[in-house]
């Protein structure tokens, strides 16, 4: 069983700003649920309910949305309005822990400083800002293959080749249509350099093998500590396989990405479904 996962929260979101200047990228909403809620809803469909996020400057509101909040709780009992008691209760059997993540020294990094507080068990990492469509089974798929090979598994999409310079990449052999052995990783290489189009999308199931290679990266790519190099060690020591998702993921933490979520995640809200799909379509007569 997997019970734990890291989120790292701790990133400038500078393809975010003016808004993250003050304000964490992870707390944009897409309708009225912010970012980062989407990563811990993922989890704890499937039972993962220990959390541990790490966070930075101006991050504060993080903690504040998931934590018990007594004056808003009563307010809301007072005025008998259940179903936003409900709704902001909806995290309650789960467990939050912040860590704060002293300079954005990069994702590795990030991941680093939760080292205290994971035992010698294997842990989900999540990226917020890629949404997953909460239809979809990846976290669930992900598990299930760490636990047929006792390997870190990393998610992989196809992205086209013009892209390839803004992910991690990685080579590798099929093991089946979807399952890939992982052979080598780079992170960010010039399109004419990449081993493949297999880009690397914000989730992971980690060994706790991964802090002793954390703690002996150097920094790599825009001078960061990068999770990829680590990867890279890791994989002199151990087998890690890949996942390669088929289905719909949302880059939310770049802007036009950010866009497509709310659009695509608002259709599949009973309450907006329909009128969306109407204004949408109305639009498109405009044009
Ligand atoms: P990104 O590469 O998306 O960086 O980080 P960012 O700062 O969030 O956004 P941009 O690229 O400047 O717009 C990937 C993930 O790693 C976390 C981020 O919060 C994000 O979830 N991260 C990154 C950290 O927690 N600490 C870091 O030092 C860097």
């Amino acid at each position: 069983m997997i019970k734990k996962a890291i989120l790292p929260a701790a990133g400038l979101g500078t393809r975010f700003l003016p808004v993250t200047k003050a304000s964490p990228k992870e707390m944009l909403p897409i309708v009225d649920k912010p970012l980062i809620q989407y990563s811990v809803e993922e989890c704890e469909r499937y039972g993962i309910d220990e959390f541990i996020i790490i966070t930075g400057k101006n991050k504060r509101a993080i903690e504040d949305h998931f934590d018990y909040s007594f004056e808003l709780e009563e307010t809301l009992k007072q005025k008998g309005l259940h179903t936003l008691l409900d709704e902001i209760n909806q995290h309650s059997n789960s467990s939050f822990a912040f860590i704060r993540q002293s300079k954005p020294l990069g994702l590795g990094h990030a991941i680093l400083c939760s080292k205290p507080f994971v035992k010698d068990e294997a842990f989900a990492v999540l990226l917020g800002d890629d949404i997953i469509d909460p239809d979809e089974t990846l976290l669930s798929d992900m598990i299930k293959i760490y636990q047929q090979y006792r390997s870190p598994v990393i998610a992989l999409q196809e992205v086209p080749k013009k892209d390839v310079s803004k992910y991690g990449i990685i080579d590798g052999d099929h093991v089946s249509d979807v399952i890939i052995k992982i052979k080598s990783l780079v992170e960010k290489p010039k399109m004419e350099d990449s081993p493949s189009n297999y880009a690397v999308i914000g989730r992971y199931i980690l060994t706790n093998d991964i802090f002793d290679v954390l703690e002996n990266i150097q920094p790599g790519s825009g001078g960061e500590y990068q999770l990829t190099d680590a990867l890279s060690l890791l994989l002199e020591k151990r087998d890690i396989y890949g996942y390669l998702f088929k289905g719909k993921r949302y880059d939310a933490g770049d802007k036009f990405g950010f866009l497509q979520a709310t659009i695509n995640l608002s259709l599949k809200r009973p309450e907006f479904a329909s009128i969306l799909k109407d204004y949408l379509i109305s639009l498109t007569k405009t044009f």
